[in-house]
């Protein structure tokens, strides 16, 4: 039988506002998830507009009141869609792009191209042209051929914004995939590398140098490993903007415990008063902690296989959340009208891999074949990742808010799987 000391623990995984209907039913975004399922087909990945609003609004409220000067850039690359993209721009963001399709979708969303921060360890010809042209404000210089690229790219008499990104020398305790600011990472340049970079775009007549960028790791929930790397760029000179990257974790689990965003902005900005100059603007660029634990994936049970162990098989898995298979990241499951407690199972996808495991061990209650189950914190890096494997189509998005919902990414239709396959 369902626990309320559970089903309260696991409702607080779920997006502010998740409620349940006499019958025990979850409604998202006010929304109940059996009539979700029956509008859009499962999988389906729901994100619960008004909440991802708040998060955006609640984010850049409270830098501004410790940094007036400063801007909240969202991470495209965490949900990199033109809906998701066009709310974080209506919300007063900036996006960060990594790369041309980022790029694309950002315009697509609205975004004025002056406030794209474009980002990339191994930018193309192509991607420097298409942001310059598209008057991309800021350009993250990654390496020297960066450098190059834009010179050959920013027209005579233009001028092209960067910052140049340094490598902090901070090991982040979090996924190993997902460390980036320890000597040796693939992304950025040493400090003796930025001053050099610093000094050549300064004797560049079509480049700005506005300052420095850096970005620790993703899914750190440690304040203070986010704050260390504020002294190392601080290191380097006085310069007109710094921006501190984003890597704020998210709760996935009941044992995660994420610094709030007072204690995350109190870290951070208290060191920046300690190091920066307090006439410097300051850039941060959240991803994860933004849209993570707005979204929830509802899957349809389409097997139970009893044994040695239950596996509970779902119409999705690695396909939609390749999370779990590439860095290891526990994330929770809940029927959807029985929350809390019931027998111990592992929660399978359809893929045809063993790592294809979506939540393992996860306490269900009654599962049964055609029954809904919600998997939540599904809102980062899961469209992201999104793939075609064994022919599955690539699944939804759906906005709900407010007791109504729409769909703002169609399912992917067995032609477009066609499309690009030439006779
Ligand atoms: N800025 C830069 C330069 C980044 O590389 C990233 C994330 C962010 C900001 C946003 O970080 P966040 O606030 O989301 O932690 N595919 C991975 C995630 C990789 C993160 C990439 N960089 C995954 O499996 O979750």
């Amino acid at each position: 039988m369902p626990t309320t000391a559970h089903a309260e623990e696991l409702l607080g995984l779920f997006p502010p506002g998740t409620t349940r209907d006499g019958d025990g039913m979850l409604r998202v975004g006010g929304v109940r998830v059996d009539d979700l399922a029956a509008e859009y087909g499962t999988p389906v990945l729901v994100a619960a507009e008004g909440a991802l609003r708040q998060r955006a609004r609640d984010y850049r409220e409270k830098l501004a009141a410790r940094w007036p000067d400063s801007q909240v850039v969202f991470a495209s690359k965490a949900f990199p869609c033109t809906a998701v993209q066009r709310v974080m721009v209506s919300e007063g963001l900036w996006l960060d792009v990594a790369g041309g399709g980022e790029i694309v979708t950002a315009l697509a969303a609205g975004a004025d191209p002056a406030t794209l921060v474009l980002h990339g360890n191994a930018k193309t010809t192509e991607e420097i042209e298409l942001a310059v042209r598209a008057g991309v404000g800021t350009v993250v210089v990654d390496n020297f051929d960066d450098i190059d690229r834009l010179e050959a790219a920013v027209p005579a008499g233009g001028e092209q914004g960067c910052l140049v990104r340094v490598i902090p020398g901070v090991q982040a305790s979090t996924h190993a995939a997902h460390a980036t600011g320890h000597e040796g990472v693939k992304f950025g340049l040493s400090p003796p590398a930025a001053r050099e970079a610093v000094a050549r775009i300064g004797a560049s007549d079509r480049l700005r140098l506005d300052g420095l960028h850096t970005h620790v790791g993703s899914q750190i929930l440690v304040a203070d490993e986010l704050a260390a790397a504020v002294a190392p760029l601080a290191a380097l000179g006085e310069f007109a903007v710094y921006d501190l990257g984003g890597g704020l974790g998210a709760r996935y689990t009941y044992s995660d415990c994420p610094p709030t965003l007072d204690e995350y902005f109190d870290a951070l900005i208290g060191a920046a008063r300690e190091h920066l100059p307090a006439g410097a603007r300051i850039l941060i660029e959240p991803g994860r902690s933004v849209v993570a634990e707005n979204a929830v994936t509802v899957y349809t049970v389409t097997t139970i296989k009893r044994g040695a162990k239950t596996f509970v098989a779902v119409d999705g898995g690695m396909g939609d959340n390749l999370e779990v298979a590439l860095v290891g990241q526990r994330f929770e499951a809940t029927m959807a009208d029985r929350v809390g407690g019931g027998e111990t199972v592992s929660v399978v996808g359809r893929h045809c891999e063993t790592g294809d495991v979506l939540v393992d061990p996860v306490d269900l209650v009654g599962p049964t074949v055609g029954d809904l189950l919600v998997v939540p914190v599904t809102g980062a890096y899961c469209y992201t990742m999104s793939n075609n494997y064994n022919g599955a189509r690539r699944i939804p998005v759906v906005f709900a808010g407010d007791g109504r919902s729409r769909a703002v990414v169609r399912r992917e239709t067995w032609d477009e799987l066609l499309a690009r396959d030439l006779p």
